[in-house]
């Protein structure tokens, strides 16, 4: 009769999966010690964790800042705040304009430790107190849900991996094959849950439920970047021109009256103004962004459109400026602007926010196929001055049987308005 070591290759299958998890999860975990060792040698100079010195304290930065702008900050400060990043350059200004060291020779793993060496929480906080800031509650529930996820996975696997053996031991016994057994108590006991029916039943819902949660959370996420506010390649801000000089939206986002796309001027548009104002106000300045930082972008402006101040002409030497496009709807929605802006008059603020007040353009809407249903049901159709709705209108109103009529009602919910 055959001998199947089915056991064996089972337990080999188990232990390489264990282990490459193990070893994925000890990627996740940073090394606060060997942070602390490099904080020492490198940081120490001029930062202590708990109190300010040449620098800011450091405990709980990971909080305040995103991980990639920490690691071009920490690799060369004096760069990102030459190539205009506003957040540098706000910090720089609130400590005095004091260089820090350049670190290029760390790697963002040596970052990492560092990072996981300054979110420890502070030692001895007295009961009661908060312990050290928002900072480290805030990693310390992403670590535990990772750990989570990852332990359920493990677990997951174990319980699959003994309900295979399981399986192939009876198919095994079934063709009357003599199977190796050998009696591990750590085995029996896991035979022993698999056996339990309702514990598995219990683990097997459980797993589910967890992993519908997670799923459930990551797909809402997708499509949705309401509030994003990226950097632009030169600071332009909405506050200075559509704000504090009252400059129309349509003057530069001419097109949005008459077509689908709102649009972004040409740098000719900005040049009818510019070739006269190459510098702010004194108090145009903030406590954020200095005189100097601004006139610098209208520098930059200068150079992407080839402009020489000095001569009063251009160079003819241009360099294209690629702005971050912030809204952007999935290709299979149709958006008009003049239909909005133009037919139904709704105002851009009502869409796109106060922008006059925004230093950084930004998506205020979530631009949710909800969010426009919304709107569509609640608002009304103006149809004052406007022949074309005039006669509909009228039908449609005597079909509902009221006076004023939604964009729904107009037909605002079909599918295919909206959809290609
Ligand atoms: C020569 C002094 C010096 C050294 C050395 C130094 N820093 Fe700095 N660091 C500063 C100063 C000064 C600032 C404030 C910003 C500025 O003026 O550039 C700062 C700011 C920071 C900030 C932003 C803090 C905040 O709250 O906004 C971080 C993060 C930082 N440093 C990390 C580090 C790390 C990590 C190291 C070691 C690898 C380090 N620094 C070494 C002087 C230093
Ligand atoms: C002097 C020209 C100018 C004026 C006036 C102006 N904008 Fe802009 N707008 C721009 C430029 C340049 C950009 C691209 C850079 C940016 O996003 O900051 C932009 C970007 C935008 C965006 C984001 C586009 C995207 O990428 O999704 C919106 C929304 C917007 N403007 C709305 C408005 C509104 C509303 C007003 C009136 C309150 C207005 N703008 C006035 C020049 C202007
Ligand atoms: C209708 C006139 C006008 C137009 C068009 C115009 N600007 Fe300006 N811009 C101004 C005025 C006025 C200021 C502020 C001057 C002050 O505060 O002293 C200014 C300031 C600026 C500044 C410094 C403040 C900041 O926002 O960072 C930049 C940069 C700038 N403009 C870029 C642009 C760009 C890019 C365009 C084209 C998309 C543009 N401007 C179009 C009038 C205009
Ligand atoms: C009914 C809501 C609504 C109104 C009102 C509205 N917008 Fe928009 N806007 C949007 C949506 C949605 C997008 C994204 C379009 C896309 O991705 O195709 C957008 C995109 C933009 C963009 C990015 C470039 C483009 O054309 O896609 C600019 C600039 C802009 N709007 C400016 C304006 C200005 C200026 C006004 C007022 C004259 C205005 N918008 C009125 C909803 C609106
Ligand atoms: C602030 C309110 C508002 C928001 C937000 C809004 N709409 Fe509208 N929309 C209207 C109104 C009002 C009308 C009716 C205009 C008219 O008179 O035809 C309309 C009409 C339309 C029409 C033409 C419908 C028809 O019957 O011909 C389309 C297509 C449309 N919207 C698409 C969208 C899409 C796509 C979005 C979301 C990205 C959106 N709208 C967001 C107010 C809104
Ligand atoms: C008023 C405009 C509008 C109408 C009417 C509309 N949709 Fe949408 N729909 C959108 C927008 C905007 C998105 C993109 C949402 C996003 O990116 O989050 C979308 C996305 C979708 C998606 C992709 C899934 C998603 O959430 O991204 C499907 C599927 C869809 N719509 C089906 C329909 C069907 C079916 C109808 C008719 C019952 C319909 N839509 C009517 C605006 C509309």
């Amino acid at each position: 009769m055959k001998k199947v070591g089915n056991h064996k290759s089972f337990s080999k299958i188990f232990f390489s999966l264990a282990f490459v998890l193990v070893t994925s999860l000890s990627a996740f975990a940073q090394d606060a010690a060997k942070g602390k060792e490099l904080f020492n040698t490198n940081c120490a100079a001029c930062h202590k964790l708990d109190a300010k010195a040449t620098g800011p304290a450091l405990r709980g930065v990971a909080a305040k800042y995103d991980k990639e702008w920490l690691y071009k900050w920490i690799k060369n400060s004096g760069e990102l705040i030459k190539s205009g990043d506003a957040q540098a350059i706000k910090v720089f200004e609130e400590n005095n304009k004091v260089a820090m060291t350049a670190f290029p020779q760390l790697s963002n793993e040596d970052i990492d430790n560092i990072i996981a060496y300054t979110s420890e929480p502070k030692p001895e906080a007295p009961a009661g107190a908060a312990v050290a800031g928002g900072a480290t509650a805030d990693s310390g529930v992403s670590n535990n849900v990772i750990l989570g996820v990852l332990s359920l996975v493990m677990m997951m696997l174990v319980v699959m991996l003994f309900l295979v053996n399981n399986m192939l031991t009876k198919i095994a016994d079934a063709k009357g094959l003599e199977v190796e057994r050998k009696d591990r108590s750590i085995m029996n006991l896991f035979r022993a849950y698999v056996k339990n029916q309702f514990l598995v039943l219990v683990s097997v819902i459980l797993l589910l439920l967890v992993s519908a949660y997670f799923a459930y959370g990551w797909l809402m996420q997708i499509g949705v970047d309401q509030g994003y506010e990226p950097v632009q390649p030169i600071h332009y801000s909405h506050r200075i021109h559509a704000g504090d000089n009252g400059i129309d939206c349509k003057y530069c986002h001419s097109s949005a009256r008459v077509s689908k796309h709102a649009g972004i001027p040409s740098l000719n548009v900005c040049m009818n103004c510019h070739k006269n104002i190459s510098e702010v106000a004194e108090t145009t300045a903030t406590e954020e962004h200095s005189k100097a930082f601004y006139d610098e972008q209208i520098a930059k402006l200068y150079d992407a459109v080839g402009w020489d101040k000095s001569l009063q002409k251009y160079t003819g030497k241009t360099k294209p400026v690629k702005w971050v496009r912030i809204h952007n709807l999935p290709d299979h929605v149709y958006f008009n602007h003049s239909q909005h802006v133009t037919v139904a008059g709704v105002e851009c603020q009502t869409c796109h926010g106060p922008v006059q007040e925004y230093e950084f353009q930004k998506q205020f809407a979530p631009l949710t196929m909800g969010w426009c249903i919304n709107c569509h049901r609640e608002t009304n159709v103006k149809v004052e001055d406007n022949a074309y709705y005039k006669k509909v209108h009228e039908e449609l109103s005597k079909k509902y049987g009221v006076s004023q009529l939604t964009a729904a009602q107009m037909g605002g919910l079909e599918c295919g308005k909206c959809h290609y």
